[in-house]
């Protein structure tokens, strides 16, 4: 099947960009001493995942317990969960896969970590939890020193858990060019590198070993990847229009595949892609190979093209791709994915972790 035959809309994955994105992810990778461990929230779909882990990462991050499910039954042998689970229900779930998989969890709070230790002595098991730090984010996390010094402590006295290192995650640091500016941003940067070290030498000198240092993002890590053992990024692999000035050596594999529904201006075309197949949560799309122009997702159902001449460029029927400006929020909305290689549909991907809000 050819792009043009795809009823939209319809999310397409440039295979030849993606493998790009993998490559170049790898030949920078080369030579370091730094393990790659991507995040599964961004593709949602076990086969991307492989095909990362075929070009060297080490295993998987999951945001969700119902995301490491579907990477379990996908045959993944390690997961690191980077986010807090505490409801019982959710805890007894992901230690369940530990019988098939190496699954480690994040941690911030010395209660939750008692039920994680209970449950897993209740299940005959050990669970490995990292613990987050809130490097300057002021997401989750404790904060660096002394108070996560505590935790470790604390955490090394309990049975059925086992401290293996530190999550320090800079998320607000990722795309932090739009609005802080690139020097602003390195400044920021070394500063939360600097807690990340005095944390680990802290925790070291009271006679803890950390095993793992993680962080680092698409937008981070190739100045920040010196402090960490291992780097989580997610974007890379796709990518997306706000993340592309951010890190300019990955390209934008994923584009939203659209028919022109109805030209009622000579400078306004309306699409067939609204709310419910392209979120908006960090501004409108951009239209593919069409720099003048602009996007806006005006409802559910319809988005519009505005011309800056009084131009239109196309007809109705006509096919067009677009650029998201988020890409995990995008991909949660679809199914699946058109797999394409110059225009033609090589595979059609379920995307088989979306919708895996718990
Ligand atoms: C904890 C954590 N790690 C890694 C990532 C992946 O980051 P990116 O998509 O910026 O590479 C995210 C993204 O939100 C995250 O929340």
């Amino acid at each position: 099947m050819k792009v043009e035959d795809i009823e939209t809309p319809a999310l397409l994955i440039d295979l030849n960009l993606m493998e790009k994105n993998l490559r170049t992810m790898k030949e920078w990778l080369a030579g370091k001493d730094l393990r790659l461990r991507s995040h599964f929230k961004t593709p949602k779909t076990p086969i991307i995942a492989w095909k990362e882990i075929e070009y060297g990462a080490i295993g998987v991050c999951a945001q969700k317990v119902g995301e490491a499910e579907v990477l379990v039954q996908a045959g993944m042998k390690d997961i690191l969960i980077t986010n807090q689970i505490v409801d019982p229900v959710k805890i007894d779930r992901m230690i369940n896969l530990q019988r098939y998989s190496k699954i480690q969890v994040i941690v911030d709070n010395p209660v939750n970590v008692k039920c994680l230790s209970e449950t897993a002595l209740k299940k005959n098991t050990k669970l490995g939890v990292l613990v987050e730090v809130d490097v300057g984010g002021k997401r989750c996390g404790v904060q660096p020193g002394k108070e996560t010094v505590e935790l470790v402590r604390q955490i090394s006295k309990m049975q059925g858990v086992e401290f293996k290192g530190l999550q320090c995650y800079a998320g607000y640091l990722q795309m932090a060019e739009h609005k802080i500016g690139f020097e602003k941003k390195m400044e920021e940067i070394k500063k939360v590198t600097e807690r990340v070290d005095t944390t680990k030498d802290e925790i070291e000198d009271a006679g803890f070993d950390v095993e793992t240092v993680t962080g680092a993002g698409t937008g981070t890590h190739r100045y920040e990847y010196e402090h960490y053992d291992e780097i989580q990024p997610g974007s890379y692999v796709l990518m997306d229009a706000s993340y592309k000035p951010c890190a300019p050596w990955f390209d934008i594999a994923l584009t939203l595949l659209a028919t022109i529904t109805s030209t009622p201006e000579p400078n306004r075309v309306v699409f067939d892609a609204g709310g419910k197949s392209i979120s908006t949560d960090y501004g409108p799309p951009s239209l593919k190979d069409f720099k003048n122009t602009k996007c806006t997702i005006p409802s559910d159902e319809h988005g519009m093209i505005h011309f800056n001449e009084s131009e239109n460029h196309f007809d109705i029927g006509e096919k067009i791709e677009i650029y998201p400006s988020h890409l995990d929020t995008t991909i949660n909305l679809h199914d699946k994915f058109y797999a394409v290689r110059n225009r033609e549909v090589e595979a059609v991907w379920p995307i088989l972790a979306r919708g895996k809000f718990v």
